[in-house]
């Protein structure tokens, strides 16, 4: 079954060759050429358990565009959202549709529905990773920088979900990941034994110099993910806010980027996400070619 649940299922070469496809297909809309239709006839549930602007629209909008039909659901719509089994919702949904995208709090609730499934699911974003994300994020690393490999990104903040899969990007791909931010908000140890085990260059910093010196991609995220209490969070990230002060530790072509939705003032100021450096927008629109990317593969014959 070819499930998209998260970047460390794939090979480099797969990841490569999906982000080639989502920088082709991007091509092809800019230039008015008309698109192959991977998804005819084919529908595409989208369960989304908590909210998304992004992820929901260009999923939706990408399917159409694939000549699919997109079915958006929330899951308080659903008998899920009453205590149904994951497992059954996975079983009939199959019996109806030819995927399922799904955005839910634990990542357990992904891994049952894609074990029950009997078509395509896809990880909309979990407690756990943010693969769909990150797909766009390396697509506007390449559109900026040419390359992946060798390059330098500093993560800034908390160790969330989206964190998570730039751990995962980082193994595959073979750049330099620098995480900075309080050790108690440190990415999971299980991933990062992982990383180290394949090889990846991924540096745990408290130090927000020592992980921004001169790194060619800057990010970070909301201080506060969604199904998170807020607790202390404001005190303890304050260090790591990216202000223009700390982009000039960067190198000089450095760029910005943030999955969004953004708190301008809090992670980031008003002066570096709406500056020259951010890169925010492409990343965002990038959502759309890449996961169509996604969805092509999903729907390809082996
Ligand atoms: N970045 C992202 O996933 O945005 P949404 O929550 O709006 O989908
Ligand atoms: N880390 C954020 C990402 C939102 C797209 C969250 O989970 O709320």
């Amino acid at each position: 079954m070819r499930h998209f649940l998260d970047l460390k299922d794939f090979s480099t070469e797969a990841l490569q060759a999906m982000l080639d496809d989502g920088l082709r297909m991007k091509a092809a809309k800019k230039s008015g050429e008309v698109l192959e239709l991977p998804l005819s006839g084919k529908t595409v549930a989208m369960i989304f358990e908590k909210p998304s602007t992004r992820t929901r629209i260009s999923f939706e909008v990408g399917i159409k565009q694939l000549g699919g039909t997109p079915l958006a659901l929330s899951s308080t719509d659903l008998q899920l959202g009453r205590g149904e089994s994951v497992e059954d919702t996975a079983r009939v949904l199959s019996r109806y549709v030819d995927a399922i995208i799904i955005r839910c709090y634990k990542h357990d609730t992904l891994l049952t529905l894609a074990k029950n499934a009997t078509v395509p699911v896809i990880n909309a974003l979990t407690q756990r990773s943010h693969p769909c994300q990150l797909m766009a994020d390396l697509m506007t690393m390449i559109e900026y920088h040419g390359t992946l490999t060798g390059q330098t990104v500093a993560w800034l903040g908390d160790g969330n979900n989206v964190a998570v899969s730039w751990i995962e990007a980082a193994v595959r791909f073979g750049f330099q990941l620098r995480i900075g931010g309080p050790k108690s908000y440190a990415p999971p140890t299980d991933l990062l034994t992982w990383a180290r085990a394949n090889g990846g260059d991924v540096i745990l910093t408290n130090d927000v110099y020592i992980a921004i010196d001169k790194v060619q991609t800057v990010v970070t995220d909301v201080w506060v993910s969604m199904g998170t209490d807020e607790g202390s969070r404001r005190v303890d990230f304050k260090p790591y806010q990216v202000n223009a002060k700390l982009m000039n530790a960067a190198a000089d072509d450095a760029i910005f980027m943030h999955c969004l939705p953004a708190w301008r003032g809090l992670e980031v100021t008003a002066e570096v996400i709406d500056g020259p450096q951010s890169a925010v927008f492409d990343e965002a629109e990038n959502r759309l070619h890449a996961q169509k990317a996604v969805l092509a593969w999903c729907f390809a014959d082996n």
